[in-house]
């Protein structure tokens, strides 16, 4: 298997629902307009509580500066799995679930704090740039290490650093941050670049002007109803993830599904916001779904993070996980 070392230098920020106004102006730009930038990694995910926006360097030059943006203080670098020859029909657990034991795992066991972005094409796993050396170090016992220079892949050698004796962990983490699952169901599906322009008004509304408390028909009676729309748009693909009510706003045949039409519930992580610096969260969540066999997705956010899980089955989910959390010691 491969891992590839993505180029871009990606920033995290969080852009408050009050300061969305100032930022549309380059959010509209990087989400539909992108050949007039030089982005080429942007991923924008509205929570209840803002929007959290991953984005390259050059897209970042797009976003104005604003007291309503928060940045988190570091680069980040994307990870990426490609499993070297395998076809695509192939039935492998998608999502977290494929890399939860050989990437997640292990980094957490090293401290290396991550912050995950699951979309309709893959997984990224973006890690500190100044961690870099002993993420190489961590991962390259399992993989062949490739770094992506001008576009162009190439072999990256592990540079010879240690962190001295890290104890395997044999048994199962605790969970330590509170879980809650929301009531609505929600799709990861994609579309073909090229119609991006004929739902761009709606995918607009849908990004920033649907959001607020005045819209009509919105399920407020339902307060475990939860406001999560993510789209991505990286190295030209598109991802989104949305709620079953939305994707009945988009026209028939633009959003593409998979065969079984799969629905996802979210199991939402964090009481406090849970910071850039603790590591192991993930691996948390995701080490008994991939024992499980649940295929999962994986979407960090500035404050929080969120699992989706096959609808069907997240009571098993939710069982597991709670006989995992902490005891609070
Ligand atoms: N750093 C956490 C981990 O290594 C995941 C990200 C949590 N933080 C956040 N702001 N979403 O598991």
């Amino acid at each position: 298997m491969e891992l590839h070392i993505l180029e871009h230098s990606l920033k995290v920020a969080s852009i408050e629902k009050e300061g969305i106004q100032i930022c549309t102006h380059g959010l509209i730009k990087l989400a539909f307009l992108a050949s007039k930038t030089r982005c080429k990694f942007f991923s924008l995910t509205e929570t209840p509580e803002d929007y959290t926006i991953i984005v390259d360097e050059e897209g970042f030059k797009e976003l104005p500066e604003s007291e309503h943006i928060s940045v988190a203080d570091a680069t980040w670098l994307a990870l990426n799995v490609v499993s070297g020859g395998g076809n695509a029909s192939s039935s492998q657990p998608i999502g977290v679930t494929k890399i939860a034991k050989s990437v997640i795992a292990p980094l957490a066991d090293h401290n290396i704090s991550v912050f995950m972005l699951s979309t309709y094409q893959t997984d990224f796993i973006l890690v500190r740039e100044r961690d870099l050396p002993m993420v190489m170090h961590t991962l390259s016992s399992e993989f062949t290490l490739l770094r992506v220079v001008n576009g162009e892949t190439v072999a990256a050698h592990s540079l010879g650093v240690t962190n001295g004796f890290v104890k395997p962990k044999l048994v199962p983490r605790p969970i330590i941050h509170p879980l809650s699952s929301p009531s609505n169901m929600f799709c990861v599906t994609s579309l073909d670049p090229d119609t991006l322009p004929s739902v761009a008004t709606l995918l607009m509304d849908v990004m920033f002007y649907s959001g607020g408390p005045k819209e009509p028909g919105a399920s407020s009676e339902d307060s475990s109803h939860i406001r999560f729309f993510s789209f991505s748009l990286i190295e030209g693909y598109i991802s989104l993830v949305m709620d079953e009510q939305t994707t009945q706003r988009f026209p028939n045949n633009v959003l593409f599904t998979s065969a079984s039409g799969e629905l996802w519930k979210m199991v939402r992580i964090g009481g406090q916001p849970l910071g850039f610096d603790e590591c192991g969260i993930v691996a948390q969540i995701s080490e008994p779904l991939a024992t499980a066999d649940i295929p999962a997705y994986y979407i960090s956010t500035f404050k929080f993070d969120h699992a989706l899980v096959p609808e069907e089955n997240i009571q098993s989910v939710i069982g597991a996980l709670r006989t995992n959390e902490s005891t609070g010691q």
